[in-house]
């Protein structure tokens, strides 16, 4: 449980051991910001809209208006929240020690930049970035274009724009996803924060670094599937467990 010591001392010195550490977060580690989850009962999105036809190419190509407003309305909540002690506990452990840290996130959201980890590396992009859905040009809009009921066209080939997220079925971008392989791959703990490890690829990466031999600490509410592999599971909310753990170190 969140206050059983001997948990928290085993991940500290799993950590005090390590050279490099990778943590992989979900959007349990924005709940506490008040970022809503995707399948947490009644507060998780998937549990409201229909994620096939809002965060699919289909579902924008049918209504982009509806997808577009959705978005928006995410991407005003992720503005109006604040990074929380556990984004702030990360950035304080990658910024200001001799260990060799990433942080890889599920998340769209740039809470951990705005915390101050730096180089994040966003499986499944942001929210704040947008781009061509045709020749993938990368834009940056102005906020009457952001809230406009449609999106601007193209300015290269007059295509419409879309988030700067992957949607369901699509590639994750290949680059952000070769580099957290292989650090999955070459850490020796992985701290898996606030994720319900069910959405592929991206739920590879704690199985790439338990097969590699790294120490896996799962942080989240409840023991995940993931936590069969965990060493240790520290069972409490992220923003309190992480603030606790890097304390300990
Ligand atoms: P989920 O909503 O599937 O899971 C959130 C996890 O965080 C659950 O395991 C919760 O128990 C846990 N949790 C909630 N609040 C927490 C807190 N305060 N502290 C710690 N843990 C907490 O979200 P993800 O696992 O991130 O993909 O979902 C993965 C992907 O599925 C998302 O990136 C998104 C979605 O479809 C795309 O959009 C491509």
């Amino acid at each position: 449980m969140a206050d059983d010591p001997a948990l928290v001392d085993a991940a500290r010195d799993a950590i005090r051991a390590a050279s490099r550490v990778v943590f992989f977060t979900g959007a349990g580690m924005s709940a506490e910001s008040g970022i809503p989850t995707f399948r947490d009962a009644l507060t998780g999105l998937w549990e409201r809209f229909d994620p096939a036809s809002l965060a699919s190419a289909e579902g924008y190509e049918a209504d982009p208006a509806l997808v577009w407003g959705w978005y928006e309305w995410r991407r005003q909540k992720v503005m109006q929240a604040a990074p929380n002690a556990g984004h702030r506990a990360i950035a304080r452990f990658a910024t200001g020690g001799t260990v060799a840290t990433a942080v890889v996130t599920q998340n769209v959201d740039d809470l951990h930049e705005r915390a101050g980890s730096r180089a994040v590396m966003h499986l499944h992009g942001r929210i704040d970035h947008f781009r061509c859905n045709l020749c993938t040009f990368e834009h940056t809009l102005t906020p009457s274009e952001r809230t406009a009921p449609l999106p601007p066209p193209c300015i290269a080939c007059g295509g419409p724009v879309r988030p700067g997220v992957v949607w369901f079925g699509e590639a994750l971008p290949v680059r952000v996803l070769d580099h957290a392989w292989r650090a999955a791959e070459r850490c020796d703990v992985m701290l898996v924060v606030g994720t319900s490890g069910v959405v592929y690829p991206a739920a590879q990466l704690p199985l790439l670094a338990h097969h590699a031999g790294a120490r896996i600490i799962v942080v989240n509410l409840e023991c995940s599937p993931l936590t069969d592999m965990a060493d240790v599971c520290l069972q409490g909310p992220a923003g309190e467990m992480l603030p606790a753990l890097v304390a300990a170190l």
